[in-house]
């Protein structure tokens, strides 16, 4: 059985003391949900902390947005993955669209990013996903082909069993549109196929994310197909109640 994911990107939103009150509702509201479901909260660096005393108990898995590519050292303005480890954090979001895009995150530095995940007993939420551009072109799965090849492939099997897959069409992501649960499975599967050339029967247990515009109205039917085990939630992660309804997309 694979798990059934529901993770909150915040990206760089809510000043702390939100930040906080967003935690605190989400685990208020969080016995109302199915057990079944895993929710991970990613706040930026500057309330992990608090916001994992506010999570204490609840059940709910702290994560990071990002992390650095380097151990430690003379690096202004990095975070390490032991650093966001030692706050609490189980998981980190590596690859997001916005990182690649904004700040030239290429595969080099994601491999890197990667290792320092797991030498700090981290959990990778890797994220894949072409843009418009791409999409247009039937360039999708070349794309997130590739983007698995040049860094999942270079995990060892022990590694892939903590992966945590997010498939994020650049074109949905905070615009409103979303992939129709058919093109999300249509490249789940997909997904999982490249995925299970190089991990075989491993690639069965990977929870693959779908991200980019979901919400309570498209959840159920996007997380009702085959290969999709959740969500990777952005704008609508940052209203409790919404994201909680989020994860009774299950339920229906
Ligand atoms: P969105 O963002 O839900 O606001 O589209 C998803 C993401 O980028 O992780």
């Amino acid at each position: 059985m694979r798990k059934k994911i529901v993770a909150g990107n915040w990206k760089m939103n809510t000043l702390p003391a939100e930040g906080v009150e967003l935690a605190k509702g989400v685990a208020a509201g969080r016995g109302g949900v199915c057990e079944c479901v895993d929710f991970i909260v990613c706040p930026p660096f500057t309330h992990l902390s608090t916001v994992a005393e506010a999570l204490k108990g609840s059940g709910i898995a702290l994560g990071a947005q990002n992390c650095a590519a380097e151990e430690k050292g003379a690096y202004t303005g990095e975070v390490s993955a032991a650093m966001i480890a030692a706050l609490g954090c189980k998981y980190v979001i590596l690859g997001h669209s916005e990182r690649r895009q904004y700040y030239g995150e290429t595969s080099e530095t994601l491999n890197k990013k990667m290792a320092q995940a797991y030498a700090n007993g981290l959990t990778p939420i890797y994220c894949v996903g072409e843009n418009l551009d791409e999409r247009e072109a039937g360039k999708h799965f070349d794309v997130v082909k590739a983007q698995i090849e040049e860094v999942v492939y270079n995990l060892t099997a022990e590694q892939f069993k903590n992966l945590v897959i997010a498939y994020e069409p650049v074109w949905a992501i905070g615009t409103g549109k979303t992939a129709t649960a058919e093109q999300a499975q249509e490249i789940h599967a997909y997904i999982r196929k490249v995925l299970s050339a190089k991990f075989g029967a491993a690639a069965d247990e990977c929870a693959i994310l779908y991200g980019g515009s979901c919400k309570p109205s498209n959840a159920a039917e996007i997380f009702a197909k085959a290969d999709v085990d959740g969500g990777l939630i952005g704008g609508a992660a940052l209203k409790a109640e919404d994201f909680l309804a989020i994860g009774k997309g299950f339920e229906k």
